[in-house]
Formats: C-alpha cells, sequence, structure tokens
C-alpha cells in the first residue's frame, strides 16, 4: 500500500446512485481517501475528483451514468484549456458488470472499480495518477471491511443521528430478473465484533438509529468471537445494548429468510422498529416461479402472518415487478390481489427491464412496453391509496417520534415515527436526538402533522424510549 502518495487538499466529490448501501459505500469511500488528503466538497464543479457510484439494477440507472460521463468529460475539457484537470472514476455495479464497456467507450474515464475494490482505493488512485487507466474489478479473497478504515467520519463531518450500516453483501438467490448476485458477488456476512465496533463509533457519534444493510440482510450469518454463527436476531439484540442506539432497522430482506428467531426479535426487542420492507415481486406462483423466487404467494402470506402474530402493529413495506416475461393479465391480476391481502405502508414499483446476462434477458414473451406501463399506472394507484390509508391510520395514536431535525418552519422540528413516517412538529431544536411522544393531529399525502405531548400531559409509563429494553425476555 502507498502511504499518502497525494498531495494534500484535493476535493472530492462522490455522485450515488441508487440504494442505501451505494450511499453507505460512498460514505466509505470518502473515509478511506482522506488520509490521503482528499476532502469532500458539496458541489462537482469544486472537485479534483469525480467519482460516480452507480447502479446497475435497472436499464435507465446504468445509462444515466453514461450521459454523466459525456457531462464530466466536457467540464475536464474546459478546465483543461485553463490548466487544470478532472479525475473522473467510476465505481460501484455498473462498473462492476461493465468495467470494459467503460473503459471502451468513455476515454474520459481515468479508473473504473467495483464494490469489493473500495478499501484499495488509494492505491488505485495512485496509478491512475501516474497516467494509467485502472480497471479494478476482481472479487478478491480478502476482506474488504477489514482493511476499510473504520466509520468514525465524526471527526471531519457530522454523520446525523441516523445511518447505514452494512452487514452482509451479495446474493445467491439468483432472482431470474436480477443482476444483484453478478454485481455484488456471492453473499456474505461481516463477523459480529466488527459490525458491534462500528455500530459503537457510530452511537459514540451521536447516532441513535441504525440500518442494517445488506441485499439479503436477513439471510446475515456472521461469526462471534467464539467462532459460532450468530443470525441477524441475535445481532439486533447484541446492537440494541450498545448505549445510544434506540433504534434498529434493517433492510432489504427475502421472503425465505424470516427465521423464528428473528420474527420473535420482533416480538422482544423494542429498539426493533415494526417496518420490514420485504420484496415479494408478484402474486402470481408462475410468475414467482418463473422469477426463481423459490416461494408460492400463499407461502409469501404465511410469513406475514406469522410477523403480524408476533408484532401486530408491523408496517409493511414492498417491491414489484410489473411486465415480467409471460405476465399475462390474470398473472397481474394476481399481483393486484396481493396487495391488497397485505396492505403495505411503503411500496416500490418497477417495470421489468432486461438485464443483460440474467435469465429473464433470454425468455420468451417479453412483454409490450404499453402493457408494462398500463399495469405499472394501475399497480401504483392502489399502493398509493394504501400508503395514504396507512399515514392516517396513525392519525389520534401517540407514538414515540425520534426528532432528528429542525422543521421547515422556524419553531419546529421533524422526525420519524417507529413506521419510518416522517413527522412535522413544533417543538425546540434542543430535542433534536431525543425520541419523543407525539399525537399525531393530520396525515398529509406523504408525511404526518403530530404535536409533542408535554411533561405534564405524560404519565410514568410513557412512551419514551430511553433506552432499548428487551420487554419479553
Ligand atoms: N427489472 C425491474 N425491476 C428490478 N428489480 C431488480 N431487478 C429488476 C429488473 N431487472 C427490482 C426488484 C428489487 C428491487 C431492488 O429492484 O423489485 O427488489
Ligand atoms: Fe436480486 Fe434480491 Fe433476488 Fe438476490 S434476492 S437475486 S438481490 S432480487
Amino acid at each position: 500500500m502507498t502511504e499518502s502518495p497525494l498531495p494534500a487538499t484535493k476535493k472530492l466529490f462522490i455522485k450515488t446512485y441508487g440504494c442505501q448501501m451505494n450511499v453507505y459505500d460512498s460514505d466509505r469511500m470518502a473515509d478511506a481517501l482522506a488520509p490521503h488528503g482528499y476532502e469532500p466538497v458539496q458541489a462537482m464543479e469544486d472537485a479534483d475528483l469525480v467519482v460516480l457510484n452507480t447502479c446497475h439494477i435497472r436499464e435507465k440507472a446504468s445509462e444515466k451514468v453514461f450521459s454523466e460521463i459525456g457531462r464530466l468529460r466536457e467540464m475536464r475539457d474546459e478546465r483543461r484549456l485553463n490548466g487544470g484537470d478532472l479525475m473522473i472514476g467510476v465505481a460501484g455495479c455498473v462498473a462492476q458488470a461493465e468495467g470494459d464497456e467503460i473503459v471502451r467507450r468513455a476515454p474520459a474515464v481515468n479508473l473504473v472499480f467495483g464494490p469489493q475494490s473500495y478499501h484499495r482505493l488509494p492505491e488505485l488512485l495512485a496509478r491512475a495518477h501516474n497516467g494509467a487507466r485502472v480497471v479494478d474489478t476482481d472479487f478478491p479473497a480478502e476482506d474488504k471491511f477489514a482493511h476499510l478504515p473504520a466509520a468514525k467520519r465524526e471527526v471531519t463531518r457530522s454523520r446525523g443521528l441516523t445511518a447505514f450500516l452494512t452487514v452482509q453483501e451479495g446474493c445467491d438467490k439468483f432472482c431470474s430478473f436480477c443482476v444483484v448476485p453478478y454485481t455484488r458477488g456471492a453473499e456474505t456476512s461481516r463477523p459480529v465484533e466488527q459490525v458491534l465496533r462500528e455500530a459503537e463509533q457510530l452511537a459514540e457519534a451521536g447516532v441513535r438509529e441504525l440500518t442494517l444493510l445488506g441485499q439479503n440482510v436477513n439471510a446475515y450469518h456472521g461469526l462471534d468471537s467464539r467462532g459460532r454463527t450468530v443470525g441477524l436476531g441475535e445481532l439486533c439484540y447484541r446492537l440494541s445494548l450498545i448505549p445510544g442506539i434506540a433504534r434498529i432497522r434493517y433492510t432489504t430482506s427475502h421472503p425465505l429468510d424470516m427465521t423464528d428467531e428473528l420474527i420473535e426479535m420482533h416480538r422482544d426487542l423494542d429498539a426493533l422498529m415494526p417496518y420490514l420492507h420485504l420484496p415479494v415481486q408478484s402474486g402470481s406462483d408462475r410468475i414467482l416461479k418463473a422469477m426463481n423466487r423459490r416461494h408460492t404467494a400463499a407461502e409469501y402470506l404465511a410469513v406475514i402472518d406469522r410477523i403480524k402474530a408476533a408484532r401486530p402493529d408491523m408496517a409493511l413495506s414492498g417491491d414489484f415487478i410489473v411486465g415480467f416475461p409471460g405476465e399475462t393479465d390474470e398473472d397481474f391480476e394476481a399481483t393486484m390481489e396481493i396487495v391488497k391481502a397485505v396492505g403495505y405502508a411503503s411500496a416500490f414499483t418497477f417495470k421489468y427491464s432486461i438485464r443483460p446476462g440474467t435469465p429473464g434477458a433470454t425468455m420468451d414473451n417479453q412483454v409490450d412496453d404499453a402493457v408494462k406501463a398500463e399495469r405499472l399506472q394501475r399497480l401504483n394507484e392502489l399502493i398509493t391509496a394504501q400508503m395514504r390509508d396507512f399515514l392516517r391510520s396513525t392519525v389520534g395514536r401517540t407514538l414515540p417520534v425520534l426528532i432528528e431535525k429542525p422543521g421547515r418552519n422556524p419553531g419546529q422540528v421533524g422526525g420519524r415515527s417507529p413506521y419510518l413516517q416522517a413527522v412535522h412538529m413544533d417543538g425546540p431544536e434542543r430535542l433534536i436526538g431525543q425520541i419523543v411522544p407525539v399525537t399525531i393531529v393530520s396525515a398529509g399525502n406523504n408525511s404526518l402533522a403530530g404535536k409533542i405531548v408535554t411533561d405534564a400531559e405524560r404519565n410514568p409509563d410513557s412512551l419514551i424510549e430511553s433506552q432499548a429494553t428487551v420487554s419479553h425476555a
């Protein structure tokens, strides 16, 4: 490894596309570059190094990358006229999947590196500074997390009250539409102690809510210091014991990995928030089979029943794909039916997008785009109505709200309910970082308005979650 080979005070801008794991990865890249003299800046125009942290999940996401590279090349050419320069890096899943294509199509790009190479970034950058065009899309045997500096960004910037923490990466499920197993590689879990140490540092920096990340996060099976395999439920419990950590969420989960241990944790652990992103993708058994989801609609609903039995107020979120190859009107109606049966608090909907290299790409019976668009619209209408119903259903309830930031107007603050709903209310900024009981008074389209319950109104068993506790252990 090269020790600080670069001139000091270079300016770094990372543009992040796609999922929350990319957001986390971008922060870690910034952490890895900080000791090498790279300081993050707010505007791309001010940067000496621009890294595009890309997403490959759907076609549109990858197309955006090539147009952004075009804009960056123009910016670089203009600077060169004035004796300046710009380094351009492409990271993330497009880099992983199309590294060679980027090198061929976009000569302006100095370095291309996949998600498993972030710990090598300073070294790759030093090589690029020496004039090489660097491509690193290998899946190395070493543990990148062990080589990345620990997340302690509070030294340089304030991190906020909520933080992402990657605990698991990659996927072995091979759903037939999905590129993730190819771009993020095989499923791996970070060791328990490594996760706990990072969480402790985040808590010391003031973080109160952790969102554990993984493409298949509920398949987490990390080793503890005694060599025992620990599941996600136990990991959440151990994280909840860290002073300051009051709330834990995790995403994204696969229905087949909702173990009894994890579901029981939702019953027993107050810190585990009652909001679960559990994608089903389709309500048709025929399509689920073609998607290689390895479960039926009824099996998914049975998982939801088990979850609701443990935690009756669990809010559910999902992902849906319309227009998977071979999807008939009848199959689509089955998707509408499963949405009605579950009643989602939130959901993400997508038109099927061909991803080269996945089995779905070569399937017969690709669905017409106009049909996809029409189905998407109907599904969105249903889901939007459900999201509003869910928001309205909390009106009148008193919920513990983590106060996260100043509100839209002076004298107001904003926060989140346990169900991940944005809540606005009157209140002093000194409450930021606290969890306070708030009575929900009205619901808008995307957020709630609330009123903080005053000390005088609170009874001794009020809803304040000062510390995560196990209530029925
Ligand atoms: N086309 C459309 N949507 C997709 N997703 C993944 N791959 C595709 C694709 N090829 C969606 C799935 C997944 C979410 C992250 O993105 O719904 O859960
Ligand atoms: Fe992709 Fe999720 Fe299926 Fe894995 S489980 S292949 S990440 S959709």
